[in-house]
């Protein structure tokens, strides 16, 4: 197991340039197979995540081309076989797998999908919207066997906005046969990248980004280019790094308008930022105003930066709140907070957190990869030496963490 080793308290100066979205490439890269031609995908980030997506579609028989951070995907030749449970178990992106050839071929096996054990995670609304699509699916011991003689457009109503359901849906239904209506859709981002992806392709997708999305199903899907837009998690993780430690820290190929929710609650914060069309600038103050924070789909504060900015909240002067509301296992951050010196009380899906309190470096565990966001956020201003386990976790989703880094100024390194 891996190791990040950080010595804290040191300041960060200068530039991070943000990389393509995990939870966009994560579902481009499957998406890819629903083009008979061969696709082109720029942005991407070097992470974990997407080499595992690769091996699927290599096993899969595609040809996958990576040159720095464009990828070019041919998947004339893939053949539709079970993907081994050892390759889809490493993460939850391997179900777009699940949609894109139910939507290709009209058959697909495969297990139950992997990711960061935060929750429960069912897939209720993914195989609610197969069902309603017109697909039989049978469920056996921990795998799926979904097969449709065709698949009819029909009207979807998610009972919550999940991202994994809307992109699935959208994923097995753009080659159905009529017009499909998700209602209750997810308004992520990443949503939108993906339908434009889609798009760009040959397929008519309306209303990505809003609560309702039309699918018409084509026959057809060609070749295309698209980029992954930038990811909004590590833009707000680094913000709150220069918040922590920064000295004019330049975040650097940002959106804002993605990362708002956040922005918005470190000004009332007392956090200085310029924000500029696509670089935010960042500096540490010594007094922060505590907040009340609860979780959201978009454009709500993003789940995926709960752990990363309870870090900030342990700076506050007096008590923040921090309610979650999308996963119901997603604190185990607070356990190693609070072995370095933060005042954190956990009561149900709500935290305490009682500050300002002084950090200092120990060992701890990055439990998933959020939480290990948190913890080198928590390092990077602790005194002393932090080491942080099972950095695995990190390295699915935060590309060159410990070089981004290092660039700016943090005693960072990685012990394999
Ligand atoms: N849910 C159901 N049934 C479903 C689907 C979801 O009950 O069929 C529930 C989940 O249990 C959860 C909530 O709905 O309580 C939201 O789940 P959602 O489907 O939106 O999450 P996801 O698609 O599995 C993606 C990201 C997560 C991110 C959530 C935010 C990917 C690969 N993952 O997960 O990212 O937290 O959206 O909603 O895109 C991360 O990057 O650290 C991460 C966990």
């Amino acid at each position: 197991m891996a190791k990040i080793i950080i010595e804290g308290n040191h300041v960060l100066e200068g530039t991070i340039e943000i990389s393509g979205a995990k939870n966009s490439a994560v579902a481009l890269v499957p998406a890819s197979i629903l083009s008979d031609g061969k696709v082109t995908i720029d942005n991407i980030p070097n992470i974990s995540d997407i080499k595992a997506l690769n091996e699927i579609l290599e096993y899969l028989g595609a040809t996958v081309e990576r040159k720095d951070a464009t990828i070019t995907i041919d998947s004339s030749t893939i053949e539709n076989k079970e993907i081994p449970e050892k390759i889809s178990k490493k993460l939850r992106a391997s179900y777009y797998f699940m949609s894109a050839l139910l939507g290709k071929y009209k058959k697909v096996e495969m297990f139950f999908p992997g990711g960061c054990k935060i929750g429960s995670r069912p897939i209720d609304q993914t195989l609610k919207a197969f069902k309603l699509l017109g697909a039989n699916v049978v469920e056996k011991d921990n795998k799926y066997i979904i097969t449709a003689d065709e698949l009819i457009g029909n009207t979807i109503y998610l009972d919550m906005p999940s991202v994994g359901a809307t992109i699935n849906t959208i994923l097995a239904s753009c080659k159905a046969k009529g017009t499909t209506i998700i209602g209750n859709a997810a308004k992520e981002p990443e949503i939108v990248n993906v339908a434009t992806f889609l798009n760009q392709m040959g397929a008519h997708i309306r209303g990505a980004g809003t609560s309702e999305i039309t699918i018409e199903g084509v026959d057809k899907l060609g070749s295309c280019y698209t980029e992954v837009i930038p990811d909004r998690i590590e833009t707000g993780t680094y913000l709150i790094a220069g918040a922590l430690m920064g000295n004019n820290l330049r975040i650097e190929n940002v959106i804002p308008d993605h990362v708002e929710s956040l922005t918005s609650k470190l000004i009332e914060m007392g956090v200085p930022l310029i924000i500029k069309p696509s670089t935010i600038i960042v500096s540490k103050v010594n007094h922060l105003k505590p907040v009340n924070i609860k979780t959201l789909g978009y454009p709500g504060f993003p789940t995926d930066l709960q752990q990363p900015i309870t870090t900030l909240l342990t700076k506050c002067s007096g008590k923040s709140t921090l309610i979650e509301t999308i996963y119901e296992n997603r604190f185990q951050n607070v356990f190693y907070l609070n072995k370095m010196g933060a005042n954190i009380d956990i009561k149900g899906n709500l935290i305490e957190i009682n500050g300002p309190s002084k950090l200092v470096g120990t060992q701890v565990t990055a439990t998933d990869l959020r939480a290990g966001a948190c913890l080198i956020l928590a390092a990077l201003s602790a005194t002393g030496t932090t080491t942080i386990n099972e950095i695995e976790h990190v390295l699915r989703g935060y590309e060159n963490i410990v070089e981004k880094l290092s660039n700016v100024g943090a005693k960072i390194s990685l012990v394999e």
